[in-house]
């Protein structure tokens, strides 16, 4: 059963010089319980994604076209007041950088026990029980949860937000990069908390990371966006072992650690374009190896591969005969 359709999505940044095209016509799907990673280098859009689906962009940012449906339910159309209602209880997120992103004045439980007063209508002592509860499942003592983020380490404050995400039992979890400023065995225990989470209620789970073994061992898809948009999508196993998109295999050939073998990474040359100005035809077509002259002039088309995976590359396109030549 479907959990997430996005079809289309478009947000911009307005700056004075003008729109920045942070995330364009990106569109993904998850099934009830699938964890999807995304990933990309930095400045890809993948925040601006996971910010866009739980509508809570920053001032400068709107979503100028696209579709959100969770459950069937439209978001993108959805008043703040409704989305008030859908936040933390069906869809929630783990910011990046979520160490700061708690309240600094207030109790780490108390922010935890108000979230489900409001949004699950526990009382009190209910809600206080389950935030206990929640700081056991987070491996932190339950008998801290009167202190203030400010007596918590950093990873202790990262597992805190994990558990404020967790809180009600979403539909779905945004990770994004949930674990990069963890230690190697946190960051696979809250990894572990997650999967177990996914099995538990169904959750399901979108993964932004850097990290692509992460990846492959915990996501079903994969979506690598490059420049604000999607560049291929598809079974993490499949796009892993075949990439379709020059530039997926350059992202694969610098990453060191793919399966456990640690292979001579060698880095993308050039730069990611600045999306105040994104280059026209293929985003890509600077920096690869393969751009024949049409890929500086037309945007490619996204080409079905074969079941549920796609890539958008003019050397895929079988109606695209003069780009081969
Ligand atoms: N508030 C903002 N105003 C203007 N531009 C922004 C703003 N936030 C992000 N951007 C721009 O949008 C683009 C995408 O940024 P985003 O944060 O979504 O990338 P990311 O893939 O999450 O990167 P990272 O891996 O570094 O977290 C970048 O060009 C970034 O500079
Ligand atoms: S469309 Fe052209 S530039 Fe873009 S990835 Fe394919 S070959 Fe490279
Ligand atoms: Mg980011």
């Amino acid at each position: 059963m479907t959990l997430l359709e996005v079809n289309d999505l478009t947000t911009y940044y307005k700056l004075k010089e003008g729109r920045v095209r942070a995330c364009e016509g990106v569109s993904l799907r998850l099934e009830k319980g699938e964890a999807l990673g995304l990933v990309g280098e930095s400045a890809s859009g993948k925040t601006t994604v996971a910010l866009s689906l739980i509508k809570l962009l920053p001032e400068n940012a709107s979503i100028a076209g696209g579709s959100i449906k969770l459950d069937g339910k439209e978001l993108v159309t959805a008043a703040e007041e409704e989305m008030r209602k859908i936040r933390w209880k069906e869809i929630s997120i783990i910011f990046q950088g979520a160490m700061n992103a708690l309240n600094p004045v207030r109790t780490v439980g108390d922010q935890i026990a108000e979230t489900l007063k409001i949004h699950d209508k526990l009382t009190d002592r209910e809600a206080w029980q389950r935030t206990r509860a929640l700081f056991e499942k987070v491996e932190i003592d339950p008998d801290r949860v009167r202190e203030y983020p400010h007596e918590f380490s950093g990873g202790m404050r990262q597992r805190a937000m994990i558990a404020m995400a967790i809180a009600c039992n979403p539909r779905l979890v945004i990770g994004d990069e949930p674990t990069t400023a963890l230690d190697v065995m946190v960051q696979a225990q809250v990894l572990q908390l997650l999967q177990q989470l996914r099995e538990e209620i169904e959750m399901g789970l979108i993964l932004i990371t850097h990290d692509l073994s992460v990846v492959g061992e915990t996501c079903d898809k994969v979506a690598v966006m490059y420049a604000g948009q999607i560049a291929e999508y598809g079974p993490t196993e499949e796009v892993f072992t075949r990439p379709a998109h020059p530039y997926t295999r350059a992202l694969i050939a610098a990453f060191p650690d793919i399966e456990g073998e640690r292979a001579l990474a060698s880095s993308i040359p050039g730069n990611p374009p600045n999306l105040l100005y994104p280059p026209p035809g293929c985003r890509f077509h600077e920096r690869c190896s393969e751009a024949k002259p049409l890929c500086r002039e037309a945007q490619p088309r996204t080409i079905n591969i074969n079941n549920h995976h796609y890539a958008s590359c003019h050397l895929l396109d079988r109606q695209v005969k003069s780009c081969r030549a």
